[in-house]
């Protein structure tokens, strides 16, 4: 099956044998011709069916899910490119060069790697490699990309890859997958003929816009060799190989063929391999870091992925001049990302500790004065407060959505906190939330606590919809309740707790009735 179905559009000045047709493109991508490509996308794992759903409203495309969760998949023309990168559900894009639905792996690994060898020659990368030209001159030829937390004194020059044992490994989030970033190094640097490939050679890139000239006294300027890495990602335990194999091989002929510069931290291009049982994806990055960085400058313990908080908040359905708090926000992530996106409602962040407050006005100044520098309107409908939130110093019945990431008990509280904790949290949430109307939506992993602290609520939560999510490897569910419309204070389970060092007490909704009556 392949992903590059379509071609049409003009001459661009990297084409490289492709049929040209009138239709050109806008957004500053007029200077090239206009063809269709697959995009990939991670995904927070559960937030697939979010995510499709931005892709249709957004881009108007249709996205399939990928049986490797965490993964969407969708056709654009390249004129489109720019608004993929408006995605908030997504953490990382790329430009599908082939996918295999059913790749057959051979039995013995020696057979499998080098297919994969041979894979790399075969493989259509014009179109791919055409959109990561564009993709680069859209971001404004940004400079060669360094890891943001890649392991120290790795992928240094002078190791050949065909000697190497051991490559760095990056575990992510997920259970069974294992993410390998291939240190591909070469010693020998003289230019060797490229093995034939599609169009009989590798394709054309030498108007790469980081083709920058290298000027050497004497000599013709000549275009500079692409720095590249790969990255392996593999999910099965039916392979033969591992994902440090899979990518030196595929990686060393990816290098034989183009004729690049293996460069483990400051790539221009980064190949991935994607593996997952027999589906095989191989792609090239389109974001340099993943898009869940983007609202956070000041990290917390626990900061939740911003792409995550859009699925939390999508969920919740916010709507002009809502009342959303955060009632425990720690740095932010949530309440700030609804105040980017959604900026109709008015969100309040709050949280019992200090140093988190302070971290979640850091992020939002930090917001604030990028959108001043870039003249765009710097006020965000947003607001921090330091509370207990078995406390709030907010009216019975005032609120219209509560969002929070409740904790776990792992790397913040305890398990046997949360027993404590969870039953006042919800109760005190049930009273500020509006009977009928008001929602919450809350992630936890303490699902067994969550559960019973719900159901001894008086009625007062009802459970709509849960999405099972994967926070930094652990199993999480995100719970949309909706409030009913059971008045609060009525059971004794939802009877507040007196605060008795609070001189201004708030009033329970009967203390109120009598008062105006
Ligand atoms: C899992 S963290 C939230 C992380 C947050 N979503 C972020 O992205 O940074 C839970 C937060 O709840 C706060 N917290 C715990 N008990 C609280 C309470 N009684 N009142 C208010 N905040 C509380 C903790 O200080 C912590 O910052």
């Amino acid at each position: 099956m392949s992903s590059q179905d379509s071609i049409e559009g003009q001459q661009c000045p990297l084409a490289v044998g492709v049929e040209t047709s009138s239709q050109s493109a806008s957004d500053g991508e007029s200077d090239c011709e206009v063809i269709t490509v697959t995009i990939g996308a991670t995904v927070p794992t559960g937030f697939e069916n979010t995510a499709a759903e931005e892709v249709q409203e957004k881009i108007g495309a249709d996205a399939t899910i990928s049986k490797d969760r965490g993964r969407i998949y969708f056709q654009i023309t390249t004129d489109k490119l720019s608004q993929v990168h408006n995605l908030r559900s997504v953490d990382n894009l790329f430009v599908v060069v082939e996918e295999y639905d059913n790749y057959q792996f051979k039995d013995s690994k020696e057979e499998t790697l080098e297919d994969l060898q041979k894979l790399a020659s075969k493989l259509p990368w014009t179109n791919a490699l055409k959109v990561w030209k564009l993709n680069t001159s859209l971001k404004k030829k940004r400079g060669p990309h360094r890891r943001p937390q890649g392991p120290k004194g790795k992928g240094r020059r002078g190791r050949n890859f065909r000697d190497r044992g051991k490559a760095n490994k990056d575990v992510v989030e997920m259970d069974t997958m294992e993410t390998v970033t291939a240190e591909i190094e070469k010693l020998q640097v003289e230019p060797q003929a490229p093995t034939t490939g599609q169009g009989g050679g590798s394709p054309d890139l030498e108007n790469s816009p980081l083709g920058d000239q290298q000027e050497v006294e004497g000599q013709e300027p000549g275009p500079k060799a692409l720095k590249f890495r790969v990255t392996c990602s593999r999910a099965g335990d039916k392979h033969s190989f591992s994902s440090n194999e899979a990518a030196r091989d595929f990686g060393g002929a990816v290098q034989d063929f183009f004729q690049w510069k293996a460069d483990m931290t400051k790539f221009d291009i980064e190949v991935l391999l994607n593996i997952h049982n027999v589906e095989v994806v191989i792609g090239i990055a389109l974001t340099e870091e993943s898009l869940h960085r983007r609202n956070i400058t000041h990290f917390g313990p626990t900061t939740l992925r911003s792409t995550l908080c859009y699925g939390m908040l999508r969920l919740s359905k916010p709507q002009a001049s809502d009342v959303i708090l955060d009632p425990m926000c720690g740095t932010g992530a949530i309440p700030l990302e609804g105040a980017i996106e959604w900026q109709q409602a008015f969100y309040l962040a709050g949280d019992n500790n200090d140093m988190a407050v302070s971290r979640t006005v850091n992020n939002i100044c930090h917001i604030q004065k990028k959108r001043l520098d870039k003249s765009s309107t710097p006020g965000l409908p947003i607001d921090t407060v330091q509370w207990d939130l078995c406390h709030l110093p907010m009216r019975t019945n005032s609120v219209d959505i509560i969002i929070t990431d409740m904790p776990f008990g792992k790397r913040m509280g305890s398990r046997k906190k949360n027993w404590d904790l969870y039953p006042p949290c919800l109760r005190e949430m049930a009273r500020v939330s509006r009977p009928g109307s008001g929602k919450a939506v809350i992630l936890t992993q303490d699902k067994k606590c969550f559960q019973k602290a719900i159901s001894r609520m008086g009625g007062l939560w009802r459970k709509h919809h849960t999405v099972w999510v994967n926070v930094g490897g652990l199993h999480a569910g995100v719970f949309l309740l909706k409030r009913t419309a059971g008045i609060f204070g009525q059971t004794p389970e939802d009877v507040r707790e007196p605060l008795e060092e609070q001189p201004g007490k708030e009033k329970t909704a009967e203390e109120r009735e009598k008062e105006v009556k």
